[in-house]
């Protein structure tokens, strides 16, 4: 497997977090070592769950001082929502092509307004959707679960698509993260980095801990293995 160029992120999922104590949960988080704040948005129609929409992406701006918000879309339609996060502070803007009547519209939506695109594949989805869209996007994003619920076991299958996705991104010679959401923790992250991600959702693996800092530390120890392996 090539080397990744990227260095490491984890991007902590506030979908496990207190909702009640949001803003102090995202500070908790980035205090103890997230590269990001991933912000999972679910419409209970695309995904069985119901979770937070633009306004609260604005009310926890204030809280994450340069950390990035990536906004993962669990959303359909989802054009019309693009804009209001990106009103809301969003920085990263990703969404399932099942998701989209236009993908190639929607990524160039999420560019005009000023964000990075990706790209989302649940475990069942082709990679074909990168055909002609990977020289566009800022991050491809796989699935390790099926959308909708944190807490989910990481399934083993994608890992080979990892490595395809990896592939594409070298031969494209353009720096696009690879990031893998659901059931990754300190037990399986060294794994999945093999397999050439770069970035890593962790919801339940950091929220659910008592201990955040001990949380990601324990998944960079895991990655420094990785990296010196
Ligand atoms: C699932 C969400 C994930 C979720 C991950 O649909 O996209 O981001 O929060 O949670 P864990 O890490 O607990 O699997
Ligand atoms: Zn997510």
């Amino acid at each position: 497997m090539s080397r990744n160029s990227r260095p490491y992120q984890i991007a902590p999922s506030i979908l496990s977090a207190d909702f009640a104590r949001l803003g102090d949960e995202v500070r908790a988080v980035i205090a103890a070592g997230a590269d990001l704040i991933h912000f999972d948005v679910m419409d209970n129609h695309y995904v069985p769950n119901l979770t937070i929409g633009p306004m609260v992406c604005a009310a926890i701006k204030p809280h994450v001082g340069n950390t990035p918000i990536d906004v993962h879309l669990m959303v359909k339609p989802v054009d019309a929502i693009i804009p209001e996060f990106a009103k809301a502070g969003a920085n990263i803007i990703s969404f399932h092509p099942e998701a989209s009547e236009h993908v190639d519209r929607t990524i160039a939506l999420i560019r005009e307004c000023g964000c990075k695109p990706g790209l989302v594949f649940n475990p069942a989805t082709p990679l074909s959707y990168l055909d002609y869209t990977l020289d566009k996007l800022d991050l491809v994003l796989i699935m390790s679960v099926n959308p909708g619920f944190g807490g989910q076991k990481f399934i083993d299958a994608v890992l080979p698509k990892i490595t395809e996705v990896r592939r594409r991104i070298a031969a494209s010679g353009r720096d696009v993260m690879l990031e893998v959401d659901g059931g990754v923790k300190a037990d399986n992250i060294a794994k999945v980095a093999a397999a050439g991600a770069d970035t890593f959702v962790a919801g339940s693996a950091v929220y659910g801990q008592k201990d955040y800092a001990a949380a990601i530390a324990a998944m960079r120890a895991e990655l420094a293995s990785v990296s010196q392996g």
